[in-house]
């Protein structure tokens, strides 16, 4: 089988349920897992732009910001194209939940051209509250019926990636597949703290696989005669990272909201996700990475667990087509992953690792906040805490969370837990407080 055609490709990874070695876009060599066998590179500095004007003042950040953004649209997560899209907005159900202490409500939010729609449910939860309560928002991976057993939650009736087990059945979600997500979203936490939580299926937006742009939100954006995107615009996390701004949208219409403090969170490749929505929208007041990777907080050049090549192979509708010539070529990379990280600067961002998680690259993921903080500093803020940052990450489960910049590392495998979620709620407390 070859891809010529890129939906074959993923066609081959659905139905094989492994990786499989794309021949479009070459032999992928072996994921390296030793620090000494790291090429030797040099990152970019944040703060010198395209031409070689080094930045010194908040000012002319400013102009550098925009810069580096369109860079990474450009190159590696694509461009929204330029195109109007008026969302309506359905409640759909309200209930009481947790004693009369929260309200629990599913939102429809449509798209309509000509004869087509796409409908985006969105389920929040908000705490009973005399004023606006602040918010976490995050996609994720099936369906909303998965983040609690709660029945009153309608079943996500659209395309799922399979499962390991019975419970996605023809990519579909079954009544089994209630609550179990929940453990990677401790509700009830969030709500005795005080913060509303909104979450939406991220298939809702854009189903995650590969046939070339032809389901989700990209064909509504179709110019005519266009059948995909560019190769400068938006691939599937730029898609989901839209999603995320939408819902940010209707909070802000929400009076039980206070929309001036809504932190974006994501996992995995929704944590890739959540740091693009946060780059691309500075309305999210704070951005949560956890465990995001290779595209997300990993640094590229370190080439150590998941590569670049390997991820476009893997995954080829993620990225923009213009990512795929930095395969197995991250040295010709102008940007990296800490300039990412830079672009939320001054706003609270929140990286976190796992330690059995070595595919995601833990060290590269602190690194790019080390090299995001001259930017945060530059700006007035703390960065990573104390003077100067620390190059030597921190002991794990002993976040280094007293700055602008929070991370940690956690024991154990890569995943989103309580433990994260109770240091997200602090690093938001102290900010948002
Ligand atoms: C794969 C992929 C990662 C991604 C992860 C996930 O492991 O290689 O880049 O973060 O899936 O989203 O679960």
């Amino acid at each position: 089988m070859t891809c010529s055609v890129r939906g074959l490709c993923a066609a081959a990874l659905i139905a094989m349920g492994t990786l499989w070695d794309c021949p479009t876009f070459g032999q992928v060599p072996p994921a390296n897992y030793d620090e000494a066998l790291i090429p030797k590179f040099t990152l970019p500095d944040p703060l010198v732009c395209a031409d070689g004007t080094r930045v010194t003042s908040a000012e002319q950040w400013t102009a550098r910001r925009a810069e580096l953004l369109d860079l990474f649209a450009t190159e590696m997560y694509g461009k929204l194209p330029a195109c109007d899209l008026p969302v309506k907005v359905t409640r759909v159900s309200d209930g009481d939940i947790f004693d009369g202490k929260a309200t629990r409500r599913e939102v429809d939010l449509t798209v309509t051209k000509g004869d087509h729609q796409l409908t985006m449910t969105l389920l929040l939860y908000i705490p009973k509250s005399d004023k606006p309560v602040p918010a976490f928002v995050g996609l994720n991976f099936g369906g909303n019926h998965t983040v609690s057993d709660d029945p009153a939650i309608t079943l996500n009736p659209n395309w799922m990636r399979p499962g390991k087990d019975e419970r996605v059945v023809d990519n579909r979600a079954t009544e089994a597949s209630r609550g179990t997500a929940a453990s990677r979203w401790p509700i009830d936490l969030a709500i005795e703290r005080g913060y509303a939580v909104g979450t939406m299926y991220y298939g809702d937006i854009d189903p995650d696989f590969d046939d070339d742009f032809q389901n989700g939100i990209h064909p509504f954006c179709y110019g005519d005669g266009q059948t995909k995107p560019a190769a400068d615009q938006w691939g599937s996390i730029a898609a989901w990272a839209w999603g995320l701004s939408r819902i940010l949208d209707y909070l802000e219409t929400e009076p039980q909201i206070d929309a001036k403090h809504v932190a974006v969170l994501g996992h995995s490749r929704l944590g890739k996700t959540s740091l693009w929505a946060g780059a691309a929208d500075e309305r999210f007041a704070l951005v949560i990475s956890n465990n995001s990777g290779c595209g997300g907080a990993a640094l590229n050049k370190r080439v150590i667990g998941e590569s670049v090549h390997r991820i476009n192979t893997s995954f080829p509708h993620w990225f923009c087509d213009n990512f795929v010539k930095y395969n197995s070529n991250e040295a010709a990379l102008t940007f990296d992953q800490h300039e990412l990280i830079a672009l939320m600067a001054p706003r609270p961002v929140y990286v976190a690792s796992a330690v059995e998680d070595t595919w995601a690259d833990p060290k590269g993921e602190y690194l790019s906040c080390v090299y995001a903080d001259p930017v945060y500093r530059l700006l007035g803020t703390d960065g990573l805490g104390g003077d100067a940052p620390i190059v030597e990450p921190p002991a794990i489960d002993q976040p280094r969370a007293s700055g602008r910049i929070g991370y940690h590392i956690r024991t154990g495998k890569h995943d989103i837990t309580r433990y994260d979620w109770e240091q997200y709620l602090n690093f938001a407390d102290r900010h948002f407080r």
